[in-house]
């Protein structure tokens, strides 16, 4: 009999398929099948529950999680005071204390089951200490997690006189993919200048270009057009990024419906924040007071690749979160209206399948010869994940257990009567 390093039985996989057998060796899954026949050097009974892939945040901040008062809290909630109040905190910063808050939150982040992060960090600083020491950090975590990292000029890369020097510097200092903020930018033309000089830059370089585009509640803002543009232009399909593109949640809807198909034309990546969108957005609005996140549910409709980010987790711009891309999606699904049953499925790929496409991760997914990397949930679907933010029982990367907790279990002070998943499962009933 054969054997193996690891096999998870009796799961459920996210495409419904159940009763399966998951076998992992040499750091790959070499077999997705009904009652192998093996041994292994460590065997798990899932009991039927899911096994995802494992969830990626497409849009963090590294270099400014876990900061949150330093040096002090955001009053207005307001995108431009995060802005202003990370401005303050910048001076401020050494390589050590943003490797040791970057590191927190990796730990973090293994434990609930995210296994790659693309993060911003900003190059506005010309000593760029967050370049430094998230370099440091992608390499200190690579055994257990992937860190994509994109050069974002936050005070913009026109606007900021040696934005531009630094990010080139940022990318030479080995920086993945190349970032923006057009709507930061003084005029909209400069704006548009911005979008141009970061696609040109990705085009020359072979990398992606990912921008913070049109985070802003103004209905006229365009960047997201003339990144469609510039993404045709110079071939960058699939490969170019708009990130929030929160203005348009309240752009006339003919003119949505144009732009989403230039958009599809150039298959442009699209990220939405929701907790961030739902918090900062709106926030000049008396009421009815908008909601500030992108057309999730037209985008999805017109075939774009859609994915929800953190963004941020305990920071200038926003004081919860915690690395849970469950809460994530929950929150997306909520803001978006995307409560039927496929809508609802469609979130949770929002944070696994979709983002791994724009990360451009090499071996994602749950199938032979690819990366033993998933995360068995306390859940029978993932709809039901979503719902309950399920318990990650076991977190695996490159086919060896590196997190694992309990499932949830609450001991009532009634005899006899535990509180488990079980009790809160959905069970359709039969119709009369
Ligand atoms: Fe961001």
């Amino acid at each position: 009999m054969s054997s193996f390093d690891l096999i998870v039985r009796n799961v459920t996989l996210t495409d419904g398929r159940s009763g399966v057998d998951v076998a992992c060796d040499g750091g790959r899954i070499v077999a997705v099948e009904r009652g192998i026949a093996a041994e292994a050097g460590r065997v798990i009974d899932a009991e039927g529950r899911l096994l995802a892939p494992p969830f990626v945040d497409i849009h963090f901040h590294m270099d400014s999680t876990l900061s949150l008062g330093n040096p002090r809290l955001n009053e207005s909630g307001t995108l431009l005071e995060g802005i202003a109040l990370w401005s303050e905190l910048k001076p401020h910063l050494t390589v050590d204390a943003i490797v040791e808050r970057a590191l927190r939150y990796c730990d973090l982040a293994v434990s609930q089951g995210l296994l790659a992060v693309r993060s911003h960090v900003d190059v506005c600083d010309d000593r760029l200490l967050g370049v430094e020491a998230l370099v440091e950090v992608r390499h200190k975590v690579k055994d257990y997690l992937d860190l994509q990292l994109v050069a974002f000029p936050q005070d913009g890369l026109l606007r900021s006189p040696t934005a531009l020097a630094n990010l080139k510097r940022a990318l030479d200092m080995g920086v993945d993919v190349v970032g923006g903020i057009p709507h930061f930018e003084r005029t909209m033309a400069e704006g548009a200048k911005s979008v141009a000089i970061s696609c040109e830059l990705a085009a020359e370089r072979g990398l992606r270009v990912d921008l913070h585009c049109d985070e802003s509640d103004d209905p006229l803002s365009r960047h997201i057009e003339t990144l469609a543009f510039e993404t045709q232009r110079l071939g960058l399909q699939g490969r170019a990024t708009g990130s929030h593109l929160a203005s348009m949640h309240s752009m006339d809807n003919y003119y949505a419906s144009k732009l989403i198909a230039l958009m599809a034309e150039a298959d442009v990546q699209c990220v939405a924040n929701p907790l961030i969108n739902i918090t900062l957005q709106g926030r000049l609005d008396t009421y009815p007071k908008r909601r500030g996140m992108t057309r999730v549910p037209e985008l999805m409709a017109a075939g774009l690749n859609v994915a929800f980010g953190h963004d941020c987790v305990m920071d200038p711009w926003y004081s919860f979160g915690s690395a849970d891309m469950l809460e994530v999606a929950h929150m997306g699904l909520h803001v978006g209206q995307l409560t039927s049953r496929k809508a609802s499925a469609a979130c949770f790929d929002a944070v696994t399948a979709n983002p791994a496409k724009i990360f451009g991760l090499e071996g994602y997914g749950v199938a032979p010869g690819c990366h033993a990397d998933f995360v068995l949930l306390d859940a029978r679907d993932p709809i039901e994940a979503l719902r309950l933010k399920a318990n990650r029982l076991a977190v695996v990367r490159r086919g060896r257990v590196i997190a694992e907790a309990a499932p949830r279990v609450s001991h009532l002070a009634i005899a006899g009567r535990p509180q488990t998943v079980e009790a809160w499962r959905y069970a359709p009933v039969a119709a009369g």
